[in-house]
């Protein structure tokens, strides 16, 4: 049963599918009342906050494009009517589309640059002054910062991005007493992983790490779930890497 004595909010953009509905799904587990943010994907999201509720949790579904900053204040404003504040954001939804540096027009970089990097800046905006005391930011980063292959150049400068934002923005919340980390996952099972690879490749990348398997979205809410949670209130400005060894 989940624990119905800690009444927290927690914002989790990007939460209709993959990483992000894990980590709905976590941390209402946890006690926490969950929004669940989305694109496009109303019948995922509402799927996910339905299965929430008959589990005895607590889910709201927010449909905003994260790039749009205005679209990101109308559901911050929603949330903090609908349950008085919010105390955790986690800033999960991005997009990936390879292309060598070479080969990758405008419309890629635009794209990625706008949902990975703007997307997390509206929330941080917000959120630098709106968070409730005691709040936590948990940004999802990837291993390719860090691995740095051919063709995620622009997806992995993204990335960094929101790593720098994290460092700085923890620095900036002092005596506010608000911790901003990064989770970098390595390869994942979701969408966004596997849609489009040969399956030879998602082998020799299952292989990559010396657990010899890849991860699940349940590993990386697990690791959110702990930044989220009594025991990860020490933890500040850090980048953790949840790809089970491969960096
Ligand atoms: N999977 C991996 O191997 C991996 C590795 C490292 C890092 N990550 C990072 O982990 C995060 C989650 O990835 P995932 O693998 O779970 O991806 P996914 O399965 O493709 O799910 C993406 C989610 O983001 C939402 N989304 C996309 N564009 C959005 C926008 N403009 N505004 C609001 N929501 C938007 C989608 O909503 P709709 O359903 O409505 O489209 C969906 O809920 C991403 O930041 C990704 O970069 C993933």
């Amino acid at each position: 049963m989940p624990d119905q004595t800690n009444p927290r909010v927690a914002l989790v953009t990007g939460a209709s599918r993959g990483i992000g509905g894990a980590i709905a799904t976590r941390l209402a587990k946890n006690g926490f009342t969950v929004v669940i943010n989305y694109a496009g994907n109303t019948a995922e999201a509402e799927k996910l906050a339905a299965s929430i509720e008959e589990a005895g949790g607590r889910a709201l579904t927010a449909q905003a494009d994260v790039a749009d900053s205005a679209a990101v204040a109308r559901m911050w404003d929603a949330a903090e009517a609908s349950f008085g504040g919010i105390d955790v954001l986690v800033n999960n939804a991005g997009v990936m589309k390879l292309a060598t540096i070479a080969e990758g027009d405008d419309a890629l970089f635009d794209s990625q640059v706008a949902i990975n990097l703007k997307g997390p800046r509206n929330t941080m905006k917000l959120a630098a002054t709106r968070l409730r005391e005691g709040g936590r930011i948990i940004n999802l980063s990837s291993s390719v910062v860090g691995l740095y292959q051919p063709t995620y150049g622009v997806y992995a400068a993204t990335k960094a991005g929101v790593e720098a934002m994290t460092h700085v923005l923890a620095k900036e919340l002092r005596g506010r007493n608000i911790t901003v980390n990064a989770i970098a996952p390595g390869p994942t099972a979701t969408a966004l992983f596997l849609d489009g690879k040969p399956q030879s490749v998602v082998d020799n990348l299952t292989k990559l790490a010396p657990l010899e398997r890849l991860g699940q979205p349940e590993d990386i809410a697990n690791a959110v779930a702990f930044l989220a949670g009594p025991d990860g209130a020490w933890i500040n400005g850090q980048v953790i890497r949840a790809n089970g060894g491969i960096i």
